[in-house]
C-alpha cells in the first residue's frame, strides 16, 4: 500500500521539478517515513506537506534544510538509529534537544555534509563521539550537552575549524582537553563544564583570539592558571571553578577590559589579589571564593560603583584590614578570612555583606546585621537585644588595659573643660544664644542626635535648630531666595550675626532611619570639603520631615540668574567669565582628585555655581544628589539637571567624574555664549555648524575683546570646553588636566578672534597649545 502511495507521490513531485530535485525529495520523504519519527497512521498525516510541518523547514525547491525537534515538539521520542542521513543532502540544521534521545549517536550522521548547526543537547545519549563527525566540516555550532556521552573529547575536533559555538558540558569525558582545540580559530563560546575532565589547561588555548565565553567549571583540571588566559581580550564569562587549579591569578587581569563574570571557585589559587582586576569596567561577577589567596586587599578596588557586582572573597587566607573606601556595589562576602582592624562604616554602602569568621573588632555599623557578622570575637555593640542574641561586648569604656582606662579617667574632664572654655570664648564674642541644646560644642564637627533631631554643624559656636527656625520664621517665603529642583533657599540671620543660606530640601520622604551611619559620616566629610571655589556646607538638619543644607551666603547668587539678567550680564565681562570657568574647573578638578575619596558633583549647571559680592565663582550643591536618594531602592538614580547631563547617561548607570566634566563644558559653553548652547551642542557634528566663527556665538551683550590675553583666554576656554563635550567619556580630559592647563602660563596667541571657527576649536593643534590631552 505504502508502495504505491509512494509512487503516486513521486509522479506528483516529478511533474513539477526536474529529475535530480525529484529524486533528491523523493529520498527525503523516503527517510521521513521510513524514520518512524513522525506517526504516519494519523488521519492528516500527509507526506506532500512535510514542508509545512513544525518540525521541518524546506529550502525553496521544497527539500528539507532543518529538523527541529525540541521540548515543543508533538512528536514521541525519536530514534537517531533509523533515520536514513544519506538521504539529505541539503539539510543544515538538526536539532533534537530535550527529546528523551536514547543510544549511541549513529556514525552515519557524518553523512550529513552541508550541516552548519547540531543540537543533540538535554537527552540521554551514551557512547562516545562517532569520529565520523570530523565530516561535518561546515559546522560552526555543536551542542552535545547534558547527555551521558563518555571517552575522551575527540582530537580530531579541530578539523571543524568553522566551530563558533563549541558545547560538551554536563557529560562524561574524561582525559584531557586536547591541545588541539587551540585550532578552532573561529571559536567563540567553549563549554566544557561538569566532565571528568583532568590534566592542565593546554596553553593552546590562547589562539582562540575570538572566544569570548570560556567555560572549563566542574572538571577535575589541576597545573596552574595559564597566564597567557589574559591574552584573550574579548573574554566576557570566565568560569573555571571547580576544579584543582594551583598558582596565583595573573597580574594583568585588567587587560581583559570586557570581562563580565570571573568565577574561580573552589580551586587552590594562591597569591595576593592583583590590583588590576580593579580596572575591569563592567565586571558582575567576581567569585574566587574557597581558594588560598594571601596578602592585603587593594584600598582602591571597592570603589567601584557598579551597583550589578558581587563580589565573593569568602573562604581564603586574606589579612590585613577592610579598605576603609568602600563604593555602591551589590555584594561583598569576606567571611572566613584573616581580616583584621575594625568595619569601616562605608561598608552600609554595599546592599549584601558577609563578613562574618574573621579576626574583626570594634563597633558594628548601624546597618550591619550581625547575622553577617558572627565569628569575629572581639566586635562589640551597645544595642541590647544585639548583645545579648550574638554575645558581643559592649562598647563603651573601650575595654583595653587598665592603664589606657587611667587616662581615659583622667585625660576626658580634662578634654571636656578645654572645650568647654573655648567654647565660652567664642560664644562670648556672639550674642547670647539659647541654650536648648545640651550637647558638646566644639570648633570642629559637632554632631546632634537628640530624639528625632539630627544635626551637623561645622562652624564657630553651636547649631540651635531653633534659632535657625527662628531666623526665617519658619521657612517664611519672605526669607525664600530662590527655588530649585531639590528644594528653596533661604536667607537667615544667625543670632551670632552669620548671614547664612538655607538649602531646604523638598521631595524628602524617606524615614529617618534610614540616615544610617554612612551617610552621617558623609555629611561630616562634606562639611569637612575646604576650596576657595566651592561654596562651603557648614551643616545639615534632620527633623522629621524636614532636612535642610546650611551653606556660606553667596550674594549674587546663581550663575544662571547672572547670565539671564541682562544687566547683569553686562557687568560680568570677559574677564570675571574666565575666571568664574577657572574656578569651577579647579574646584571640580579638588573634588575629583584631591579629596580622600572622590566626590562626584552629579549636578553641575550654571544654577549650582554660585557668585559673592567679588564676583568670586563657587560650586555648591555638590554631593547633594545623593541625599535625596538615599534610601536603598532608589541609589543609583540619575541625577543632573537636564541639558548638562552627559549623553552617556541615557544608556549606563555609571555616573562618573567624565559625567562632571560633560556638564562642565556646557557651564564653561554657556558662560561664554550667554545662554545654554543646545543649538551647538545638537549640531556639531555637522560641516555647517564647525564652519561657524567663535565670535558669531560668543554673548553679544559685550563687546568683543581686543585684549590679547583675554582673547587668548577666551580661545582657551573654549577649546577646553569642547573637549569636555566629546561624546565619547573617555576622549574627555579629566578636571585635573583642565585645571592645569588653565594653571600653565602661556603666552598670547597671535590669531584674529574674528578668523577662528569652531572647527578649529575641536583641531589637535590647539588642544595640544593648551595642554588638553585625553585620558
Ligand atoms: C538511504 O537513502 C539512500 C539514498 O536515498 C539509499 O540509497 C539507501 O539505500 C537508503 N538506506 C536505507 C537503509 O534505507
Ligand atoms: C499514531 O496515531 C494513531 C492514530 O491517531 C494512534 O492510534 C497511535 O497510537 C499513534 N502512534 C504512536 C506511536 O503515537
Ligand atoms: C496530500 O497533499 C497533496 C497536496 O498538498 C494533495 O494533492 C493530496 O491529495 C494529498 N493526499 C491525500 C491522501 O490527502
Ligand atoms: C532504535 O532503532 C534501532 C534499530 O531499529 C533499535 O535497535 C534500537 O533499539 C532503537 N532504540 C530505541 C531507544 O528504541
Ligand atoms: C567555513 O565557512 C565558509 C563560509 O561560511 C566556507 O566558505 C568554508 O568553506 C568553511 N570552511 C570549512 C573548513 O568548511
Ligand atoms: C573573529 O571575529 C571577527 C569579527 O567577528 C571576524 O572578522 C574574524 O573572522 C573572526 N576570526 C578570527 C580568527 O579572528
Ligand atoms: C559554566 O558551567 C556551569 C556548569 O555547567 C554552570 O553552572 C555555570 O553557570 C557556567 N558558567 C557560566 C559563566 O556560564
Ligand atoms: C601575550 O601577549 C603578550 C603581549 O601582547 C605577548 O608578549 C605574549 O607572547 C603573549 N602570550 C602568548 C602565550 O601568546
Ligand atoms: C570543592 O571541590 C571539591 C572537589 O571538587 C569538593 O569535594 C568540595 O566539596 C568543594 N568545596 C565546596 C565548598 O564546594
Ligand atoms: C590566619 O590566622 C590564623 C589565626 O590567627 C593564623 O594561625 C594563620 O597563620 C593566619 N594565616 C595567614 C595566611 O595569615
Ligand atoms: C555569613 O557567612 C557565614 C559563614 O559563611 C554563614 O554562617 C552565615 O549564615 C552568613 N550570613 C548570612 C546572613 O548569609
Amino acid at each position: 500500500m505504502w508502495i504505491a502511495f509512494l509512487t503516486i507521490c513521486g509522479l506528483i513531485i516529478g511533474t513539477q521539478s526536474s529529475a535530480t530535485v525529484t529524486s533528491q525529495l523523493q529520498m527525503e520523504a523516503n527517510a521521513i517515513l521510513n524514520s518512524g519519527w513522525w506517526n504516519t497512521s494519523e488521519a492528516c498525516f500527509n507526506i506532500s506537506d512535510r514542508c509545512t510541518w513544525d518540525d521541518i523547514f524546506c529550502n525553496d525547491a521544497g527539500s528539507i534544510k532543518a529538523i527541529k525537534i525540541d521540548w515543543g515538539s508533538k512528536l514521541a521520542t525519536p530514534n537517531l538509529s533509523t533515520l536514513n542521513y544519506s538521504a539529505f543532502n541539503n539539510l543544515e540544521s538538526l536539532v533534537i534537544s530535550g527529546s528523551d534521545l536514547d543510544g549511541t549517536i549513529p556514525k552515519e550522521i557524518g553523512h550529513l555534509s552541508k550541516l552548519t548547526h547540531l543540537d543533540l543537547s538535554h537527552n540521554y545519549l551514551k557512547g562516545q563521539l562517532p569520529p565520523s563527525i570530523d565530516n561535518l566540516r561546515q559546522l560552526n555550532y555543536l551542542d552535545i550537552s547534558f547527555n551521558f556521552i563518555q571517552g575522551s573529547i575527540p582530537p580530531e575536533l579541530w578539523l571543524l575549524k568553522n566551530l563558533t559555538f563549541l558545547d560538551l558540558s554536563n557529560n562524561r569525558f574524561k582525559g584531557e582537553i586536547p591541545s588541539s582545540l587551540g585550532n578552532l580559530k573561529q571559536l567563540e563560546d567553549l563549554d566544557i563544564s561538569s566532565n571528568y575532565i583532568q590534566g592542565s589547561i593546554p596553553l593552546e588555548l590562547v589562539f582562540l583570539k575570538n572566544i569570548t565565553t570560556l567555560n572549563l567549571s566542574h572538571n577535575r583540571l589541576n597545573g596552574n592558571l595559564p597566564i597567557s588566559l589574559t591574552n584573550l581580550t574579548k573574554l566576557v564569562y570566565i568560569d573555571i571553578a571547580y576544579n584543582f587549579l594551583t598558582g596565583i591569578l595573573p597580574p594583568n587581569f585588567g587587560q581583559l577590559k570586557k570581562l563580565q563574570v570571573l568565577m574561580l571557585k573552589n580551586n587552590s589559587i594562591g597569591g595576593t589579589f592583583p590590583i588590576s582586576l580593579t580596572n575591569i569596567p563592567l565586571l558582575e561577577t567576581l567569585d574566587i571564593s574557597h581558594n588560598s589567596l594571601i596578602g592585603y586587599l587593594p584600598s582602591d578596588f571597592f570603589t567601584l560603583t557598579n551597583y550589578k557586582t558581587s563580589i565573593d572573597l569568602s573562604y581564603n587566607l586574606i589579612s590585613g584590614e577592610i579598605p576603609s573606601m568602600i563604593g555602591n556595589f551589590r555584594q561583598l562576602l569576606l567571611s572566613h578570612n584573616n581580616l583584621t582592624g575594625t568595619i569601616p562604616h562605608s561598608i552600609c554602602n554595599v546592599n549584601f555583606i558577609n563578613i562574618s569568621q574573621n579576626y574583626l573588632r570594634g563597633p558594628i555599623p548601624n546597618c550591619v546585621d550581625p547575622y553577617r557578622v558572627i565569628g569575629n570575637k572581639d566586635l562589640c555593640s551597645n544595642i541590647p537585644y544585639k548583645k545579648i542574641y550574638f554575645e558581643f561586648q559592649t562598647c563603651l569604656p573601650p575595654k583595653k588595659s587598665n592603664k589606657v582606662k587611667h587616662y581615659v579617667f583622667i585625660a576626658l574632664p580634662i578634654l571636656i573643660i578645654l572645650i568647654l572654655a573655648l567654647s565660652l570664648i567664642i560664644c562670648f564674642k556672639f550674642r547670647h544664644t539659647s541654650v536648648k541644646n545640651k550637647h558638646a560644642i566644639t570648633t570642629t564637627t559637632t554632631t546632634t542626635t537628640n530624639g528625632d533631631l539630627f544635626c551637623v554643624w561645622n562652624y564657630d559656636g553651636k547649631i540651635a535648630f531653633d534659632d535657625i527656625i527662628k531666623a526665617t520664621e519658619d521657612f517664611d517665603m519672605r526669607y525664600c531666595i530662590g527655588t530649585g529642583a531639590y528644594g528653596s533657599v533661604y536667607k537667615a540671620q544667625l543670632p551670632c550675626g552669620k548671614v547664612v543660606a538655607l538649602k531646604k530640601l523638598h521631595g524628602y520622604e524617606a524615614d529617618v532611619p534610614s540616615f544610617d551611619e554612612s551617610f552621617r559620616n558623609e555629611v561630616r566629610i562634606l562639611t569637612e570639603i575646604k576650596h576657595r571655589h566651592i561654596v562651603k556646607l557648614h551643616g545639615f538638619c534632620l527633623h522629621k520631615r524636614i532636612m535642610f543644607l546650611i551653606y556660606q551666603y553667596m550674594e549674587r547668587g546663581s550663575l544662571f540668574t547672572v547670565l539671564y539678567d541682562d544687566v547683569e550680564a553686562v557687568e560680568f565681562n570677559w574677564r570675571k567669565r574666565i575666571s568664574t570657568v577657572k574656578g569651577i574647573a579647579f574646584a571640580l578638578s579638588y573634588l575629583h582628585h584631591d579629596c580622600t575619596a572622590p566626590i562626584v558633583h552629579r549636578d553641575v549647571s550654571t544654577s549650582n555655581i554660585l557668585l559673592n559680592s567679588e564676583w568670586k565663582a563657587s560650586v555648591s550643591d555638590f554631593g547633594t544628589a545623593r541625599f535625596l536618594q538615599y534610601d536603598s531602592s532608589n541609589r543609583t538614580i540619575v541625577a543632573g539637571t537636564i541639558g548638562y547631563i552627559a549623553p552617556e547617561l541615557a544608556y549606563t548607570m555609571a555616573v562618573n567624574e567624565k559625567c562632571d566634566v560633560y556638564s562642565f563644558g556646557v557651564v564653561a559653553l554657556e558662560t561664554l555664549v550667554g545662554k545654554h548652547p543646545e543649538d551647538i551642542l545638537a549640531s556639531l557634528q555637522s560641516p555647517s555648524t564647525q564652519s561657524i566663527k567663535l565670535c558669531q556665538v560668543l554673548d553679544q551683550r559685550i563687546p568683543l575683546p581686543n585684549n590679547e590675553i583675554v582673547i587668548r583666554d577666551i580661545i582657551q576656554v573654549a577649546v577646553v570646553a569642547f573637549a569636555c563635550l566629546n561624546l565619547n567619556p573617555r576622549s574627555r580630559p579629566t578636571m585635573k588636566c583642565v585645571s592645569e592647563s588653565f594653571a600653565t602660563e602661556l603666552t598670547p596667541l597671535k590669531t584674529l578672534l574674528s578668523e577662528i571657527s569652531l572647527q578649529q576649536l575641536l583641531s589637535q593643534e590647539l588642544k595640544a597649545l593648551f595642554h588638553i590631552v585625553n585620558h
